[in-house]
């Protein structure tokens, strides 16, 4: 048989033997029995130096060409067995219900939060904010709170330390204790009239048990413009508590005392729930006609300009609305507790 022959038909035997391989060791002894060092195409390979010269050149690249073909073939095959080893060894049941991605879900208080806000926009309120670590001018002086009022007791609050480049009279900085400080920094930004609400969490010195925490979260309103009276106070917040937690709510308006306002009330509220915690009112938000010496603070002429604010917390409405018995399950991040709202 003539070389050329031979290298067509081992490169045939060759090709065959690669496509029939079952695997990649069967593969790869396949390669051994014809590339390997003693292979068939190998010795071939040997002869070609028993050729007469003038045959070499022209044996010499057949013999290539084949090797190229043979080594792509193998190629293949080995990307084909690659991919073969690869797949499941049991075939896949399409129909099995898939692997679900838990998906998270909004943390309880700002679900209410956000139900809060919801039904003040519908009023036309909007959301304003300020910084938690606030100073003594915005928290306490400003809301006509003087020095000695027990509110300002270290006792009540988290001092941070001086805020030595403050341009402020007062320049001790704190957690905030309340959200009231926004009112004023919203009223020195912009003139009257004036229609916010202030969500935002608040910080007190107190011990944590099922009805307190050392922060906790408040929503602050204030409305200024004028002839605004207590029965535009009343009416607002009766709408909104009835919007987010239902039409058989009633509220209670007491009178108070807040250094703010004047006058002062605090507001207690009752529905089905409460009676179920055996309670005829529970005791939810302070508020109140804003304090001539408020306005005065923040540069609104008291005698043109008239106002009510308010404050609640957030936590108590969340209980109230879920029959949450102590508050600190709103903190610990318990996946079981947070799964159910
Ligand atoms: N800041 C008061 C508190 O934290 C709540 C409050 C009372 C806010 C009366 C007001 C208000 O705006 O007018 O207990």
């Amino acid at each position: 048989m003539s070389l050329s022959a031979q290298v067509e038909s081992i490169k045939t035997e060759a090709l065959a033997a690669f496509h029939a391989a079952a695997d990649l060791p069967a593969l790869e002894q396949t390669k051994g029995a014809f590339l390997g060092a003693d292979g068939r195409f190998t010795v071939l390979l040997k002869q070609l130096g028993s050729l007469p010269k003038e045959e070499k050149p022209a044996a010499g690249k057949l013999i290539n060409a084949a090797k190229t073909g043979l080594e792509a073939a193998l190629t293949a095959r080995r990307e084909e067995l690659e991919l073969k080893a690869a797949l499941p060894k049991e075939p896949t049941d399409w129909t099995l219900p898939g692997r679900r991605r838990a998906v998270g879900r909004l943390h309880p208080l700002t679900q209410v939060t956000d139900d809060i806000v919801r039904a003040f926009r519908k009023l036309g309120f909007v959301v304003a904010d300020g910084p938690e670590i606030e100073d003594e001018y915005h928290c306490f002086d400003a809301l006509n709170t003087p020095a000695d009022h027990p509110a300002r007791d270290s006792q009540d609050t988290f001092y941070v330390g001086r805020t030595p480049n403050s341009e402020l009279r007062t320049p001790n900085s704190l957690l905030r204790t309340h959200t009231s400080s926004v009112q004023i920094r919203v009223m020195k930004s912009q003139p009257p009239p004036v229609r916010i609400i202030v969500p935002g969490r608040v910080y007190r010195r107190d011990n944590a048990d099922a009805t307190h925490n050392p922060t906790f979260h408040q929503i602050e309103g204030l409305y200024v413009d004028k002839h605004v009276t207590v029965g535009d106070l009343k009416g607002t917040v009766e709408a909104v508590f009835k919007d987010v937690l239902g039409s058989d709510v009633k509220l209670r308006f007491r009178p108070h005392y807040f250094s703010y306002t004047e006058p002062s009330l605090e507001i207690d509220f009752t529905n089905a729930l409460v009676k179920k915690l055996g309670k005829d009112w529970l005791e939810i938000a302070g508020c109140g006609m804003v304090h001539p010496q408020v306005f005065e603070n923040v540069g609104y002429d008291p005698e043109v300009w008239t106002g009510w604010a308010f404050g609640f917390g957030i936590e108590r409405i969340a209980m109230l609305r879920y029959g949450i018995t102590d508050i600190r399950l709103f903190y610990e991040n318990d996946a079981r507790f947070l799964r159910q709202f």
